[in-house]
């Protein structure tokens, strides 16, 4: 499917889902204020791939990035409730150790690049056209 239409009405502050797009994982997590924070009071400065959480997000509560690891394309670990997030509170892969934070950026390990933010948009408040 070129696009997926996502409700994201049934998913608590706090917890992710993975969609399936283009034959790829998409993780949307519905961030926490405290994960908000976290994500926006990073310098650029100390990001491998510098960019501001705010180029990042259309809405600051909805984090969607392409769940592959820019490192060799494993699945990173976070999205389902109770597993290893990292010592960044995002997404922590586990098959070289790369660690991803709130905005789904790299912050250790040997991945080089951040997550990537696929094109999406609001349709409405609690839907999501991914693509
Ligand atoms: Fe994720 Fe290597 S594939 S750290």
């Amino acid at each position: 499917l070129a696009s997926v239409e996502v409700s994201l009405s049934n998913i608590p502050v706090g917890q992710a889902v993975k969609v399936m797009w283009r034959g790829k994982p998409v993780f949307i997590r519905h961030r926490t204020e405290r994960e908000i924070n976290e994500a926006e009071e990073v310098a650029l400065n100390e990001l491998v791939d510098p960019q501001s959480d705010e180029a990042r997000v259309e809405k600051k509560e909805w984090l969607i990035v392409v769940g592959v690891c820019t490192h060799l394309g494993c699945i990173p670990m976070g999205t389902a409730t109770g597993e290893a997030r990292g010592d960044f509170d995002g997404w922590y892969c586990p098959c070289h150790g790369s660690h991803y934070d709130t905005s789904g950026r790299i912050r250790k390990g040997p991945a080089p690049k951040n997550l990537e933010v696929p094109t999406y948009t609001f349709l409405t408040d609690t839907t999501v056209k991914i693509g």
